[in-house]
């Protein structure tokens, strides 16, 4: 393997492309090295685990990143002296996108961010940091299909838990804060020393330890460690932030900011990858990468020898895939780009989390618990001493923590005893094909995209009946929560798919999301079953003791279908920013974009590292899978380089 012939670049292309002045880049695009192996297309969570892998490991291989976000970490979204409340008005920017209406939710769109800046969605995300089931990525490697590929491509969980681990440093909390808040954890899930921090908040609000005595009333069982692979049960998360110093832990700066200088490591930002183009075809990769410049907006060309490896997250990269020819090849027809690989999967497989809220009011007074998060702007003091606390070493406060740090997750035969009704519906539309009708029309005749539902839909009835599998998370809301105090519905295993495609009038300009939402009307029945069992809450002692009165949906609502649908449709969010699955590890005959090596099926030189890849959601916010990935794919690269 490997290859011998120094590359590149059209560098005279690259020099002539006006440079970017930052302090933080240890490169100009004028001092770009005259040879790259590897271009990483975004520099993202998965992205720059990729590159700074590569870099560490092949060294005499050289990587160029390119990213169109600038490098601008400081401050974070939560740090003083805002909070998750009042985020920062100089946080890092994001692509804000709003869906096409969705039929199924009175015409309401999705609004979805995406991180537009070094570190991608890590540096702008919420920081809870938990990962996915053993359930979720067994269920994904069976999607994957057996292509005979070595153990190094094997997604089950064993094949995915070694770089879970490896991607981050935990530090547990010290015994005193463990004890304050009933902090559980297990180091055997961890031990890795990543570069990415982990570490558990050292404040808690004072109605944090009212939910949770609300939801043992419910039944729900504390889990000791929610990391390991099971984590059915009520769970704490670390967050994405420093043991000391509380600050957000991201890819920007654990994969690039904190490495060492190294002459292998290349990276420009302020650029658009445009599309990648195979002058002799798919076959004789790699492709070039036809780059834009943000700031005087010319076009050039960087030559590869090695690979491009597509990480513009789950969004962006099916956009860029269709603009080089790679997709369905009816919308590329419509588009009047020619088809260089017909792959109706691209762009075809949207899921994400979604759900309403159920809400309740306290009666007035308001419990007498506290402090709240209102301290924070309401009380002075409070705050004076909540940003002192926070520059103490290590940080102490309100302020290391960033969002919430627990949530239940619950399965559908633990929220109902009719759970196998609802299983059997999906496999009965999954075996007599009927279910292919719910697929984006688009692509709903295509038999690869029919084969590849029919085995998601079998494989998530199996996820779904399992009673240690999550289908339910509903996250730690304070009381205070913006709209009232409210519980979050969020479905994890979503059964609609959605699609991105290419926005016509301004191919270089976001993509336009279809997100489809309940399409598969299955998705109903489940949304139904978890917000009836949210509703328990209100019926526990903790919180009836605490005058809490319901105020959404309602007892009477929540008693007929139609209503409680209704009620859904009306207040569901449609995205909790957890979009995926867009170039899915499928073998192509089942609509997959990519196989078990992450190459793109009938490319050369081609891989997608990003959230892309996964064929289904898991029970989990998705940044610690994204650096999971970025490590074992970056294993996979080496092994076939080294
Ligand atoms: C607001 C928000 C809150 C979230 N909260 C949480 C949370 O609390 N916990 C959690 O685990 N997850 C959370 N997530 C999700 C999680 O952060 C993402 O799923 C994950 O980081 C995605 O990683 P990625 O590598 O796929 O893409 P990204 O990290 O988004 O990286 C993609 C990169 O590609 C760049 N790019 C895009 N197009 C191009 C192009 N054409 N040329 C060059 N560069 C390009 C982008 O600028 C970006 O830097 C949240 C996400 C958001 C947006
Ligand atoms: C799971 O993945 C590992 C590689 O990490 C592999 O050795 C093992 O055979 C896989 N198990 C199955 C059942 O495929
Ligand atoms: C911690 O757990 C103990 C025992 O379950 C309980 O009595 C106590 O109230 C809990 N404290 C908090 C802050 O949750
Ligand atoms: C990049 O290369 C392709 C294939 O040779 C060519 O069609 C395209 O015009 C080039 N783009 C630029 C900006 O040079
Ligand atoms: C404001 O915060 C201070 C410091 O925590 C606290 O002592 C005081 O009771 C708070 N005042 C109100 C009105 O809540
Ligand atoms: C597509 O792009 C055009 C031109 O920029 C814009 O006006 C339109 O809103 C976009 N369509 C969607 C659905 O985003
Ligand atoms: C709450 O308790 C009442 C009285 O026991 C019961 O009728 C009702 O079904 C319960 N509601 C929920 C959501 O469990």
């Amino acid at each position: 393997m490997g290859f011998s012939v120094a590359i590149i670049v059209s560098l005279a292309a690259l020099t002539s492309a006006a440079s970017v002045p930052n302090a933080n880049l240890k490169r100009q695009v004028s001092q770009l090295q005259s040879s790259y192996d590897f271009v990483v297309v975004g520099g993202g969570t998965s992205g720059l685990t990729v590159a700074d892998r590569l870099t560490q490991h092949l060294t005499t291989k050289k990587t160029l990143v390119i990213e169109y976000g600038d490098i601008q970490f400081a401050p974070g979204q939560f740090d003083p002296p805002t909070n998750w409340i009042t985020p920062h008005p100089n946080a890092p920017p994001s692509w804000n996108f709003n869906s096409l209406p969705n039929p199924e939710f009175n015409g309401k769109t999705a609004f979805v961010r995406a991180g537009q800046v070094l570190g991608g969605s890590s540096a702008v995300n919420g920081m809870f940091f938990d990962r996915g089931t053993k359930f979720d990525h067994n269920a994904m490697a069976e999607l994957s299909g057996d292509d005979g590929g070595p153990p190094l491509t094997k997604w089950n969980w064993s094949g995915m838990y070694s770089y879970f681990k490896k991607s981050v440093t935990f530090t547990p909390p010290s015994a005193s804060v463990a004890a304050k808040y009933n902090y559980t954890w297990d180091e055997a899930a961890y031990g890795g020393t990543g570069p990415v921090y982990s570490s558990m908040a050292r404040f808690q609000w004072a109605d944090q330890p009212v939910l949770r005595r609300a939801w043992q009333e419910m039944g729900i069982n504390p889990v000791k460690e929610c990391a390991d692979g099971t984590k059915e049960g009520i769970c704490w998360a670390p967050a994405s932030q420093h043991p000391i110093t509380a600050l957000r832990s991201h890819a920007g700066n654990a994969h690039y900011a904190n490495v060492q200088p190294r002459a292998n490591y290349d990276l420009i930002v302020k650029h658009q990858v445009v599309r990648v183009v195979y002058p002799n075809g798919p076959k004789s990769g790699p492709p070039r990468v036809e780059v834009r410049s943000l700031l005087d907006n010319t076009l050039f060309n960087v030559t590869v020898t090695g690979e491009v490896i597509l990480s513009a997250g789950a969004l962006h990269t099916p956009s860029i895939l269709q603009r080089s020819g790679i997709g369905p090849s009816a919308f590329l027809a419509s588009a009047g780009i020619s088809t260089v690989i017909d792959l109706p999967g691209v762009g075809s497989n949207l899921q994400d989390h979604s759900g309403p809220p159920v809400t309740w009011s306290y009666s007035s007074p308001y419990p007498s618990f506290g402090p709240l998060p209102s301290q924070m702007t309401s009380n002075a003091t409070f705050k004076a001493e909540a940003t002192a606390a926070f520059s103490q070493t290590p940080a102490e406060g309100p302020y290391t923590l960033a969002g919430g740090n627990s949530a239940i997750f619950v399965s559908l035969p633990h929220m109902t005893a009719q759970y196998k009704t609802i299983t059997k519906k999906i496999r009965k539309m999954a075996t007599d094909g009927s279910a292919s009708a719910y697929l984006p029309p688009d692509i709903r005749t295509d038999p690869a995209m029919k084969a590849g539902y029919k085995q998601q839909l079998l494989v998530l009835a199996e996820l779904l009946e399992n009673p240690d599998s999550p289908s339910l998370e509903s996250p730690w809301a304070t009381s205070e929560a913006p709209g009232g105090a409210m519980a979050l519905s969020f479905l994890l295993h979503p059964l609609s798919r959605g699609t991105v495609r290419l926005n016509l009038s301004s191919p270089l300009d976001q993509p336009i999301l279809d997100y489809r939402a309940g399409s598969n009307p299955v998705d109903f029945d489940l949304h139904l079953a978890q917000v009836r069992f949210l509703r328990r809450l209100f019926n526990t002692t903790t919180l009836q003791g605490l005058g809490a009165t319901e105020t959404a949906p309602g007892a009477a609502v929540a008693a007929d279908d139609a209503a409680l649908k209704g009620y859904v449709k009306q207040a569901a969010y449609l995205s909790f920013m957890h979009p995926c699955c867009t170039a899915a590890m499928m073998p192509k005959p089942k609509g997959g974009v990519v196989g078990r090596d992450l190459k793109v099926h009938g490319a050369k030189g081609l891989r997608v590292v990003d959230m892309s890849v996964l064929p289904i959601l898991p029970a989990a916010h998705l940044s610690a899978t994204a650096y999971a990935v970025g490590e074992k794919a970056a294993d996979i690269i080496i092994a076939d380089w080294e």
